[in-house]
């Protein structure tokens, strides 16, 4: 379905309402578990159980920079540049403001800007003679960056501008006012305060009759260092929408927030934890990346903020084009931070990828992560114990289901203390792992930020005693409510708090663990019950005195980064770390996953997942799920099955539940449901060498796994808007069911080529939207004609059991009957690939032939992969009948014939196909070269 172009925000009346009763109905949900900790939290902090209501959290209006920010005026900046030299490498301007010419040199600002191979311009702003240095976000940025910096040797002045002359594009800097443009050729793509909001609050000195604290709700911020907020605008030329800015449950191309008649927050950057999001909003939730991609026909181009703070940012509605002055394609955004540097990055595409591999090459490419990591994952809160534990895996293997990975959740603690485990619930810990991985399953612990002030409990003992926690506005250890009660904070911003709480991982230091347990991190950003908006103290102190609020949206990441640290040093440097989060920031790609956190088991939260883990793919950070099944509240099975069914396509595949739920292991709901959700399991199993081979992409390119249409296909309007739909890499097209009983899906076909669909074999000509019929058995998925997909199709209990299973590949030719895809494929943990462990072959049809060779880059590897593994079937989709009798191939590399049929079979269904040749055994194996041809 075509989604029509994005709307605008103006429903808050309604949306407060259904957010109170929803937070609410949690605080009631969350009272039960926690009565002891609530009625202790009511006494101490005065606050009660509206304290879950959506006026827990801060609108613009509600914040003195926010409010003054977003009122400003275009035009209204007095900034301009009175100096320029090039120093360095690097353009050095002085700014000055215009209403406050006294303070010229104390005052002023200096810009650097510097430019980097493959179009990125980098534009620091700073104080010129600062009081307290600014924040400036460490560990996002990879270390090779100054690497890539290219040297500018001068700047070209004329008529009142400055311009730097780069390969292929220019950056011009208008002095008065200050503006800047970056160029190509005679376009341009993306300005800076072209529209007049650069606003920078330089800090001072307080004034005798000020008074800097900011009061909201009971909790009052000191704001020790006064106002430092920083404001301006960017403006994307030539572009229909803008995409980015995650975590928010809202569509994928960004509404206008702001413009006549709109009556709208800003989109909010300050991780949160918000309890039963809602589907459609502009809040922030967990984590957030300062990044923003806009998207035409013609180009695509980026920009990045690097900065921890909170972040508002509004996309201004299109103005009205007066006749031929105005490029009607423009859209401005303004940006605002409470505090913090200005670090922010411009990136000139041309193409999606183009912006993508820019971006990721700044803040680091995606994980690789293990083999199991990528299958199926079960989850709730909680398995209750080791017997419950037994039960949900064997579960599994008497329905003929696959899983990897069992969760267990907060209740498997001895009382919340991380790192420990009930000794009632779990008293065998290891000997439960050792049971777990003799299947060759997994298992996984949740370790959270919070650690309980129990004087009994080693972590907080040896964390106090070092002085490792976050510390608050009068020096003392931040004390908060979160699980366990009383709370202390780990100050995961110095790097030697992360190196002690890494080593907390080792199997000496947490008992109980085992080579197979890996990581859940939540609750991160920070989760504060009793604290402002659910968080911390924005006047707390981390290390080298950085307040809370210049970091506040990277704590999450680094303590992702800490346990991940942990897993790996447990594994001596050579056993893939997984750890899951909930908190991410710019970067988290190179750390591990991420999931959206607490949504609901309702059509419109299944349907919002597709836009938040595409949103999410564009910043980096692919490795990504939805709890599938919705976490709070009960699905019917209809719903949990349609669940299941996208959740097969989603990077990261999870199910998982609210501790108040009824049990939903995938066969609590009888036939036909168990038979469905285990076929969707199936698609996701059968499916995985296709994915590992993205994943592999994705951590060489940055590329995301799950991708908006237009990314494939840029030059197609029609695919800006659209997402209930997604591409998995360049060859699956899939589109979930969202309502309840469908029978069709407007489905859209983007490019030229045929797609055909999984099951059947069915084929829909490129460039229309077709109303497909759909049933309970799946969701619409197809492969692009010209693809080549490598499939594991023996259903076992786990991807171990698969490591040596043969492969099938499906061949869906196009018009000109050709077909190329890749395999790549290595030992699915260690570290060994970065060493040349690796096979990565590519399969070409074409001719009739089918080749296989070796796109392994010419690595000077020291280490060898080596896999029995051949070819069991090759499925050859796409032919005109008159192609379509028996034929045989030749397997020329052996010169043996074997027979090719008219296909039975596309998956286990049994679909009879009129159009499909199937060859069966020609056992050519995976690693070798070989050609095979169609006689
Ligand atoms: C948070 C998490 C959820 C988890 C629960 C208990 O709400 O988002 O996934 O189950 O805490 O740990």
């Amino acid at each position: 379905m075509i989604t029509e172009g994005p709307k605008i925000f103006t429903d808050q009346g309604g949306l407060s309402l259904a957010m109170e009763v929803r937070e609410l109905d949690r605080w009631r949900q969350k009272k039960r578990r926690i009565l002891v900790v609530v009625v202790v939290l009511l006494t101490v902090a005065g606050t009660g159980a509206e304290a879950w209501k959506k006026e827990e959290f801060k609108r613009c209006d509600q914040t003195i920079f926010c409010r003054e920010s977003r009122n400003r005026e275009f035009g209204s900046s007095k900034w301009y540049i009175n100096e320029v030299n090039v120093t360095n490498g690097k353009v050095r301007a002085r700014l000055v403001n215009g209403e406050d010419v006294e303070a010229e040199h104390s005052g002023s600002l200096i810009l650097h800007l510097s430019a980097y191979q493959d179009g990125i311009i980098r534009v620091k702003v700073k104080e010129a003679d600062p009081k307290k240095k600014r924040f400036e976000v460490p560990d996002v940025l990879v270390k090779e960056l100054e690497e890539k910096r290219l040297w500018i040797q001068r700047v070209i002045e004329k008529d009142g501008a400055s311009m730097v002359v780069l390969s292929g594009h220019e950056v011009v800097l208008l002095h008065k006012p200050f503006q800047l443009y970056v160029r190509s050729g005679k376009e341009t793509l993306i300005s800076l305060n072209a529209k007049g909001l650069f606003h920078f609050e330089r800090q001072r000195e307080k004034r005798e009759d000020e008074n800097w604290d900011d009061t909201f709700r009971s909790h009052t911020d000191s704001r020790p260092h006064g106002p430092q907020s920083i404001g301006f605008d960017v403006s994307f030329y030539g572009a229909d929408y803008v995409y980015g800015i995650p975590e928010r449950a809202t569509s994928l191309a960004l509404k206008p927030t702001k413009g006549a008649d709109i009556v709208s927050e800003p989109y909010r950057l300050y991780n949160s934890d918000i309890f039963e999001y809602l589907h459609e909003s502009p809040f922030g939730l967990y984590g957030a990346v300062p990044v923003m991609q806009a998207h035409s026909e013609k180009k695509t181009t980026g920009f990045f903020w690097l900065n921890a703070a909170e972040m508002l940012v509004d996309v201004l509605a299109k103005e009205k084009a007066e006749e031929g002055t105005e490029d009607v394609s423009r859209v401005d955004t303004h940006w605002i931070a409470e505090s913090g540097a200005f670090d922010t990055f411009f990136f000139i595409g041309p193409g999606p990828k183009d912006v993508i591999r820019q971006y990721t090459s700044l803040t680091g490419k995606s994980i690789m992560p293990q083999y199991f990591a990528t299958a199926y994952h079960q989850c709730r809160w909680n398995y209750k114990d080791e017997a419950d534990v037994f039960q949900v895996d064997g579960g599994f293997d008497e329905h003929d289901m696959p899983y990897d990975v069992l969760w267990l959740d907060i209740e498997h603690t001895d009382g919340k203390k991380y790192f420990t485990w009930d000794p009632v619930l779990f008293p065998n810990p290891k000997e439960m792992q050792e049971k777990i991985a003799a299947k060759g399953r997994k298992m996984v612990t949740i370790i959270d930020p919070h650690i309980k002030r129990d004087n009994n409990y080693h972590i907080h003992k040896e964390a106090q005693a070092m002085g490792y926690y976050v510390k608050n506005k009068h020096g003392g250890d931040f004390d908060g409510w979160c699980w366990p009660g009383s709370s202390s904070y780990l100050d995961m911003l110095d790097p030697e708090v992360r190196s002690w709480w890494a080593d907390k991982f080792s199997y000496s230091s947490y008992q109980g663990s085992t080579p197979i347990l890996y990581t859940w991190n939540d609750m991160n950003e920070p989760s504060v019950f009793n604290g402002p908006e659910a968080t911390m103290q924005r006047d707390n102190i981390h290390s080298a005195g950085v307040e809370h609020r210049d970091v506040h949206n990277a704590y999450g990441y680094y303590f992702h980064m800490a346990s991940m640290e942990g897993l790996l040093k447990r594994g001596e440097y050579n056993d893939r770390p997984f750890v899951l989060s909930r908190s991410f920031f710019a970067g988290t790609q190179k750390v591990g996953a991420i999931w959206t956190g607490d949504n609901t088991a309702d059509w419109n939260h299944l349907r919002v997942s597709v836009p938040m883990l595409v949103t999410l793919g564009l910043t980096g950070i692919t490795f990504a799920g939805a709890d599938v099944g919705g976490f709070f509240g009960n699905p019917d099975p209809e719903l949990l099955t349609r669940w299941y069914q996208l959740g097969a396509y989603y990077p990261f595949y999870r199910g998982h539940a609210h501790l108040d739920t009824k049990r939903r292991e995938p066969w609590l709901f009888g036939e036909p449901y168990t038979s469905l959700i285990r076929e969707a399991l199936h698609t996701r199993y059968a499916l995985l060498p296709y994915l590992y081979t993205l994943f592999r992409e994705a951590n060489v390119n940055g590329l995301p796994l799950m991708r908006p249409l237009w990314m494939e296909y840029p030059m197609d309007k029609h695919t800006f808007a659209i997402d209930d739909e997604f591409l998995l890499g360049t060859d699956l097209l899939v589109h979930g069911v969202y309502s309840e009983k469908a029978t069709s899906e407007d489905v859209y076909f983007p490019g030229s080529q045929r797609w055909f669909d999984v099951r059947t074999g069915a084929s829909y000509s490129g460039g229309q939207t077709v109303k497909v019929l759909v049933t309970m058995e799946s969701i619409p998925a197809y492969q692009r004609a010209g693809s080549i997909i490598p499939r594991k199709d023996r259903f076992r209990r786990s991807s171990f059991h698969m490591e040596n299973d043969p492969y099938t590949l499906v061949i869906a030719l196009n018009d000109t009957y050709e077909a190329q895809g890749e395999l790549y494929v290595d030992d699915g943990k260690s570290y060994d690939f970065e060493k040349g462990a690796y096979i990565h072959r590519l399969f070409t049809f074409s001719n009739g032939r089918l080749t296989s060779s070796n796109i392994a880059s010419d690595s000077k590897g020291t280490k060898e992969f080596t896999t029995p593994c051949v070819v069991e079937r090759i499925i050859l989709l796409g032919l005109k009948s008159k192609d379509l009798s028996a034929h045989r191939v030749l397997i020329e590399s052996s010169g043996t014939q074997v027979p090719a049929e008219i296909g039975p079979s596309l998956l286990r269904k049994g679909y009879h196909q009129t159009n499909s040749l199937v060859v069966r055994m020609p056992k050519v194996r995976i690693s070798d070269d070989w050609s095979i041809k169609v006689l």
